[in-house]
């Protein structure tokens, strides 16, 4: 794998000149005691916005704790590879417990410690604490679903995971992210809603989680519902693997439940990436070997282009996710950036041939074989088995799959760049009048 780099580095290269430049990790930079106070407030910010009358207001929860308790995990004894079904029940199961009888307001959880990722505040609405996720292009949640809809979502992290996340803000004003792992009984999960319509998501309709967000950020909330779960459970690595499984369920209100979590399907999991499945393997009809994909949510979302598949080359991927990636593929990416650009989501046209195109009145995907051969070894780079602690690029820490570590940090960051900028007038020091102003930071 070592002997890809390389190739991925001039791949990137255009989107990591800033990477070439000096910049140290951000447990290295010397921050001043006013932005250190400064930031340590912005850490316990919940959302960009203030919360808005006769709404709920979201609290974030980052008072992350140092020790993980010892716990049962139900679904350890499950093989995630036989029984998937099963393995992803269990872990719906410890996921929903204590938090759908506090509407996800994980400080009032009595049954279980949940912790939100830190610094996400700048881009979280007020009422829930939703992020924007991708819109759903033409046909991805239905042959009549033509408006490209709106998606919102949340995660949290166990308390296992919450240790990491003390480690990397142990000193609240800036991240350290050297040597970064999460320990083994770690598991995330996300709530993905939309603002799709019966219309264009018949399966939505039922009993069915409806949230309030100000997603227009005018502070005229529009309701959203649950449309898809994601999970991420960190095993023992085993096989040559990196222990993450990831999996994902989707909402249909047809199943009758009474309580909507049981309304939840699951659509599949992934194990590994399949590094080695082409797209001559695809066209023979063979599947990705390192993950399961429920022919039920398949068959549901046919409509999806350019295949009618979830993820790449019928990977595993959730139904609100871009179908040329996959979930361990695109989470690969997560590292400390350090101020440059992120890695490219997925392989260019000229590898994979798959490209985005406008269909009005929204845009879908179409695959144009004719233009030449797909380039595996191009693709084979999205689709690695990362081992623990392997970057994806080569050059910054890895995050351990953890993206949204990966935007904290870098909201964070970003942060810190603006206020850096906005104190440069302030000492005027001789030499510093012939250097341009905010210049030499490196990024
Ligand atoms: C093309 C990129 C992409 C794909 C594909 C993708 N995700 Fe994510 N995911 C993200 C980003 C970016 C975040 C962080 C920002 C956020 O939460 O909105 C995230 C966050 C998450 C989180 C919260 C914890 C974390 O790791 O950051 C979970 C859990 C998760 N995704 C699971 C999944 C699952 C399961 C799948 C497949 C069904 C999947 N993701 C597919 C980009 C992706």
């Amino acid at each position: 794998m070592n002997s890809l780099l390389p190739r991925l580095a001039v791949l990137t290269l255009s989107a990591s000149i800033a990477a070439l430049l000096p910049c140290p990790p951000a447990s290295a930079l010397a921050l001043d005691a006013k932005t250190k106070a400064a930031a340590r407030q912005e850490f316990r910010k919940s959302a960009a916005r203030p919360c808005l009358a006769a709404q709920p207001c979201f609290k974030v929860r980052n008072t992350f704790p140092k020790q993980a308790k010892a716990e049962a995990l139900p679904w350890r004894d499950i093989d995630y590879r036989t029984a998937p079904e099963s393995y992803l029940r269990a872990v719906l199961a410890y996921i929903v417990e204590g938090n759908t009888a506090v509407d996800w307001q994980l400080h009032k959880n009595r049954k279980r410690d949940w912790y939100h990722a830190a610094w996400m505040h700048p881009v979280r609405e007020p009422i829930h604490g939703l992020t924007f996720e991708r819109g759903s292009r033409l046909h991805e949640l239905s042959a009549v679903q033509t408006r490209r809809t709106n998606n919102w979502a949340i995660g949290f992290y166990n308390r296992q995971g919450a240790t990491a996340f003390a480690r990397v803000w142990r000193e609240r004003s800036q991240p350290d992210t050297a040597a970064f792992a999460f320990p083994e009984g770690t598991v995330s999960a996300k709530l993905l809603f939309t603002d799709a319509t019966d219309e264009e998501a018949p399966y939505l309709a039922g009993n069915n989680l409806a949230w309030q967000a100000d997603i227009r950020g005018n502070g005229q909330p529009v309701t959203l519902r649950l449309l898809q779960v994601d999970v991420a459970i960190k095993n023992a690595p085993r096989d040559g693997l990196n222990g993450w499984v990831f999996g994902t369920f989707y909402f249909d209100g047809r199943g009758g439940h009474a309580d909507y979590w049981d309304n939840l399907v699951p659509a599949g999991l992934e194990w590994g990436t399949s590094p080695t499945f082409t797209r001559a393997d695809f066209a023979a009809g063979q599947r990705p070997p390192q993950g399961w994909v429920n022919p039920v949510a398949e068959a549901l979302f046919a409509t999806r282009a350019p295949d009618g598949k979830l993820g790449y080359l019928g990977r595993m991927n959730g139904p609100v996710d871009d179908p040329r990636s996959s979930c361990l593929a695109c989470h690969s990416r997560a590292m400390d950036m350090q101020g440059a650009s992120d890695p490219p989501l997925f392989p260019p046209f000229a590898a994979s041939r798959i490209r985005q195109v406008s269909a009005a009145p929204n845009q879908t995907y179409e695959t144009v074989l004719a233009a030449g051969p797909v380039d595996e070894a191009q693709v084979a780079l999205f689709f690695r088995n990362l081992a623990p602690g392997e970057s994806f690029d080569g050059t910054h820490p890895a995050l351990d799959y953890s993206l949204q570590l990966a935007k904290g940090v870098e909201l964070w960051r970003a942060w810190l760049d603006r206020r850096l900028a906005a104190a440069v007038p302030q000492p005027i020091a001789p030499e510093a009048l012939a250097a341009p102003a905010g210049g030499g930071r490196g990024n």
